[in-house]
């Protein structure tokens, strides 16, 4: 089933889950990496890589805001206020950074003098030219927002562990395409 249900996700937003959870934990392990390294020609690939592999999380969450409209998410499993306002609360995080990261990467690269393409297929326009004053405060977010995002996903998966471990519900097994009975 491609679409999503009442109660399950669907394949494509299964996918789309997955396939950004791989390169947004990616993103962050190489920004991390590459941002220490001495300049080399390891350090520019590593670069290159990281735009690219942003630009396709952006082109995935310009995806998923289209299927959401064509087909909503189920809703929340829980019964606690709390972590269902939760639970609201760090999906809207993680789209929100799955807009401003790229965005931001984006604005830093072009404001430092640098292309950001995608695997050399195309290239971004340059909406903003060098710039060092707007280069160090997209910086300062980018790094910033970053690092807030490993206490984010650690939440996160928290959040998960606990629905499937502790309530023994199906939070986990749905995204895992373990589909529930329809009621
Ligand atoms: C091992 C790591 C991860 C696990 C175990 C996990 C697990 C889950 C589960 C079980 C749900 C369904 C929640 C529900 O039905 O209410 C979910 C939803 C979601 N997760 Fe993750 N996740 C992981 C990593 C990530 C990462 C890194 C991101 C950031 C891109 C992410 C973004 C989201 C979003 C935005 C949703 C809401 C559903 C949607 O719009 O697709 N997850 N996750």
């Amino acid at each position: 089933m491609l679409k999503n249900s009442e109660q399950n996700y669907g394949l494509v937003s299964r996918a789309n889950h997955w396939i950004s959870a791989v390169l947004f934990i990616g993103l962050i392990a190489i920004g991390l990496y590459m941002s220490d390294l001495e300049k080399s020609p390891e350090k520019f690939e590593l670069y290159d890589l990281h735009k690219s592999l942003g630009i396709g999380l952006f082109m995935l969450m310009m995806l998923r805001l289209v299927w959401l409209k064509i087909s909503p998410n189920p809703e929340q499993i829980s019964n606690n206020k709390f972590e269902h306002i939760l639970g609201h609360a760090v999906k809207g995080i993680f789209y929100l950074a799955m807009i401003m990261m790229p965005i931001s990467g984006w604005i830093m690269s072009t404001t430092g003098g640098h292309d950001v393409s995608f695997f050399n297929l195309f290239t971004l326009p340059v909406l903003i030219g060098e710039n060092e004053m707007i280069h160090e405060i997209a910086e300062e977010i980018h790094g910033t927002a970053g690092t807030l995002m490993i206490a984010v996903i650690l939440l996160h998966v928290a959040g998960a562990l606990k629905h499937h471990l502790v309530y023994k519900d199906a939070t986990l097994l749905r995204m895992l395409g373990k589909n529930q009975k329809e009621q």
